[in-house]
């Protein structure tokens, strides 16, 4: 037996992708490890979608190079998105790296690996087939989690001129509705009880008729599933049927995370959004027509070039406006190869810095204050593992608030309703409500 340390940068897409990997990975001996120390094989599964998020990969292999020179023939092999873009430059600086494979081409692995036992120097493989890596990928073989990520449709055809993502990811793709709904079995059988379907553009589904919306509700109907959620979409693909979705399949949870970017309509224009601020209002308004009690987060940059005072103020605006459970934000990254980094009028880190800061607060403000509102009410908990102390398990809220809450260990899996009874920072506390426990 070998084993194999993967370590995963970047969005939900690499997470799934890690452990695809280690399925593909698993036929060839190698068992997952944490410790990479130990490991035969260390994989970084890696982002580009900010400037610092691609630099680390480079301090970190800095690191592994001694523990490689310590562990004869141990494996050096870089993954994901920094290794689609600059997958030659990888191997300039760091020779000692062996393996180099793009997001689209990690089912050939094995043969790769094969190669390098046969005494093949460094290799790299970023191409994009034209077969999809899902027709290659074995089944997954390994117990799930209560909550596990399903990837549905992969890529970006939108360009929007800040990201990197399709040029790492490619021209979306969406994988066929049978071969979905085979792995959301499997996951349920393996014990998930939750799925999160992934896309970099989820909602721009189209691997059946009817999209994210009819697939949602296919899901729904498989017998041992409790919970549904989808990330992340664009509010271009936010179609009358998904947002329908929301009202009437109720196993889809009312939290949705819908990136707006910025409040201002001159930035979206400039970032290419190809919506304005009003069309993500209206679509709010509609899915609160659907689901009362939906929650929304979303991600915002800021210093996108040519950003002024006012368009960031109509950023905060828009924070107040529609009251986010949550939200992430970043400074504007100019990455090689998009267009906006090619713009004249990019905003002084300086500038960035405090627009964040102050932007940052102001969510902050909105995401505790949605927090304290849950205080004393009762929400349906599904319990995913045990927690810290004995007879605590840890779960979560419809809204992905970790919640602690003393239960019956047969209760991992399953939904209950909980008294909400302490904030703290990360996480919230509360009481089971009955004794029953409910499927
Ligand atoms: N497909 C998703 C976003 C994927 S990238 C969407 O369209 O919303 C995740 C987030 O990273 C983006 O929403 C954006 O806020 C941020 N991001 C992407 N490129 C960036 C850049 N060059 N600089 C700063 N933040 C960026
Ligand atoms: Fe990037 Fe825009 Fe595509 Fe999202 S929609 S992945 S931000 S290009
Ligand atoms: Fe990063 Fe690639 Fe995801 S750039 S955010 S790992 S799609």
């Amino acid at each position: 037996m070998k084993k194999l340390f993967i370590r995963t940068y970047g969005c939900q897409m690499n997470v799934y992708d890690s452990t695809r990997i280690a399925d593909v990975l698993a036929p060839l001996g190698y068992r997952p490890t944490d410790d990479a120390g130990d490991a035969d094989m260390i994989l970084l599964n890696t982002c580009h979608i900010r400037e610092k998020a691609a630099e680390k990969l480079f301090s970190d292999l800095g690191r592994l190079r001694s523990l490689k020179a310590a562990r004869e023939g141990m494996i050096l092999a870089v993954a994901g998105c920094v290794a689609q873009a600059e997958g030659a430059e990888i191997l300039r600086r760091a020779p000692y790296v062996d393996l180099v494979v793009g997001p689209q081409t990690y089912h050939r692995l094995p043969e790769m690996v094969a190669k390098l036992a046969r005494g093949a120097g460094s290799l790299i493989d970023t191409e994009f087939p034209v077969e999809p890596k899902f027709d290659f990928l074995p089944d997954s073989a390994t117990r799930s989690g209560v909550s596990a990520f399903l990837s549905v449709q992969e890529g970006c055809d939108k360009f929007c001129t800040f990201c990197v993502v399709p040029y790492t990811r490619g021209a979306e793709f969406s994988r066929p509705r049978d071969a979905i709904l085979a792995e959301a079995r499997r996951l349920i059988e393996n014990g998930a009880r939750e799925l999160t379907l992934l896309g970099q553009n989820v909602n721009a589904y189209h691997g059946a008729p009817g999209g994210l919306g009819r697939l949602m509700r296919d899901l729904a109907a498989l017998p041992g599933l409790l919970r549904l959620r989808y990330t992340t979409s664009h509010p271009l693909d936010m179609d009358d049927d998904l947002i329908a979705a929301h009202g009437d399949v109720p196993a889809l949870m009312p939290f949705l995370h819908l990136p707006v970017q910025s409040g201002s309509d001159r930035v979206l224009d400039a970032m290419n959004r190809r919506h304005g601020v009003d069309d993500y209002r209206r679509i709010v308004d509609k899915l609160r027509d659907a689901r009362p009690d939906i929650a929304l987060s979303s991600d915002f940059i800021v210093g996108f070039p040519g950003e002024s005072d006012a368009d960031f103020a109509a950023t905060l605006d828009l924070v107040r406006e529609i009251g986010f459970a949550q939200a992430y934000s970043f400074k504007y990254s100019p990455r090689p190869g998009t267009p906006a980094s090619s713009l004249n009028d990019q905003v002084p880190d300086d500038v960035k810095s405090e627009r964040l800061q102050i932007l940052q607060a102001l969510i902050e403000d909105g995401h505790r204050a949605f927090n304290r509102d849950c205080l004393g009410r009762v929400m349906p908990v599904l319990f995913e593992r045990s927690g810290r102390y004995p007879g605590q398990l840890v779960g979560r809220s419809p809204y992905l608030q970790g919640v602690h809450a003393s239960a019956p260990a047969r209760a991992i899996g399953t939904i209950m309703p909980v008294r909400i009874t302490r904030i703290d920072t990360n996480s919230m506390a509360g009481e089971i409500e009955t004794a029953e426990v409910t499927a």
